[in-house]
């Protein structure tokens, strides 16, 4: 135990993720000095539209239901008819085979990726996460007891299927996937998919299982025709956590579910497993009222096309001063390039004009900060000069674009 009265581990991980809050407490202490509109803050994934109306009048009517046991606990695995009404949402959308008793309702899907990790990991054994990765999955990880093994996706974010066989070992226990993906907004193509599939199978065994972990909460903010591939419909060993946070706009609401497919081996015991974890977790469930919200509006979305405009105002912007990104077909994030090395010194630079981005080695990826296009339309336009300014103060900078 160290000084401080907290768990040496727990301190190493507060150590590791310090320069996220100080992203956070700055963009605090500059709101408060400057007010909150003259700080274009870019920082956050908060999902910046209202919740679609069917929400709401879900939400009105559950509140006005007053018959007994409404507000008590419910099965581990979430309400029967809420776990139909989402496994009928997988179908749809994902399209492979999924009872209705392969759906556990969670907190979010971080809820719903801590209940799998746990029920899959023994300790010692390894995680393959595809960088940049959203900076929390080596908290899960390692609380699972657990360690995460980073493999970098190539230049245009897209998995890389020789990477990933080269990093297996032993006691590989499953690759995590994001798709659209948190920090870069890229989906993952079918091809790329199915390569990093074809790995995985090439070394899953029921004896030696390699899963397929899917966090899919950006599945449907997506800006192109086509939606995002659903690998459980042809890599059996896949579990889907995912949730409505982003594409509902509820983060708070903490709605979440697991989706386990009718062809995952050994399903009955991993099922067995993820329920109780959703349990002895620490009641990580989605909770009632939400679970009876759900029921009646498990298809809905939030209008999207906000998203969409806000990417193309800020990439088309962006692109235009001279940053150099990839356009991303999804989430609500881009993750440029920074045009000096040291990304941690851009985010300085782009403070001085009150502007918030995140650095990217909290993602895996140096060199490249995380802009968050979840905001006002006038923010981004408001912040543009700013961008442009940093971007010239950098060009009398050795060794800057
Ligand atoms: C990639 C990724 N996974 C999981 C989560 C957690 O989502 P939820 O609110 O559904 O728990 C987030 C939240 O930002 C995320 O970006």
């Amino acid at each position: 135990m160290p000084a401080d009265g907290i768990a040496r581990q727990i301190a190493e991980r507060l150590e590791s993720a310090s320069w996220i809050r100080e992203m956070f407490e700055r963009g605090l202490r500059l709101k408060a000095k400057l007010g909150a509109d003259q700080v274009f803050d870019f920082s956050l994934g908060n999902p910046s539209n209202a919740p679609p109306s069917a929400f709401f009048d879900a939400l009105a009517e559950v509140a006005a239901e007053r018959d007994p046991g409404r507000h008590r606990y419910m099965p581990n695995a979430g309400f029967p008819e809420a776990r139909a009404a989402i496994a009928g949402y997988i179908r749809d959308e994902y399209g492979y085979p999924l009872g209705d008793d392969g759906v556990i309702l969670t907190s979010g899907a971080a809820g719903g990726l801590n209940v799998a990790l746990h029920s899959i990991c023994d300790p010692g054994d390894e995680v393959i996460v595809l960088a940049p990765f959203f900076p929390e999955y080596r908290f899960y990880i390692e609380q699972a007891q657990a360690r995460m093994v980073l493999v970098q996706t190539d230049e245009n974010f897209q998995p890389d299927p020789e990477a990933l066989a080269a990093a297996i070992t032993e006691r590989t226990r499953a690759v995590l996937v994001n798709s659209p993906n948190n920090p870069t907004g890229v989906v993952y193509t079918p091809e790329r998919m199915r390569a990093l599939t074809d790995v995985l199978a090439r070394r899953d065994s029921d004896a030696n299982p390699r899963y397929l972990l899917q966090d899919d909460p950006y599945r449907r903010v997506v800006f192109d025709a086509d939606r995002p591939c659903a690998p459980g419909g042809w890599y059996p060993r896949t579990i889907l956590a995912a949730s409505f946070s982003k594409d509902l706009s509820i983060a708070g609401e903490r709605a979440g579910f697991i989706g386990v497919g009718d062809g995952v081996p050994q399903r009955g015991r991993l099922l067995e497993a993820l329920t109780m974890l959703n349990r002895t977790l620490g009641y990580v469930n989605m909770n009632a009222t939400m679970q009876r919200v759900l029921t009646r509006c498990a298809g809905a979305i939030s209008d999207i096309s906000a998203y969409r405009a806000n990417r193309d105002l800020l990439c088309g912007a962006l692109r235009k001063l001279g940053y150099d990104l990839t356009l991303p077909g999804g989430a609500m994030f881009v993750f440029p390039k920074t045009p000096i090395a040291d990304e941690i010194e851009f985010c300085e630079i782009l403070a001085r004009s009150n502007i918030l981005a995140v650095p990217g080695r909290g993602f895996g990826r140096p060199g490249h900060i995380r802009i968050s296009f979840a905001v006002e339309p006038r923010v981004i336009e408001r912040a543009l000069p700013g961008f442009e300014k940093a971007l010239a103060a950098c060009r009398t900078v050795p060794g800057g674009a």
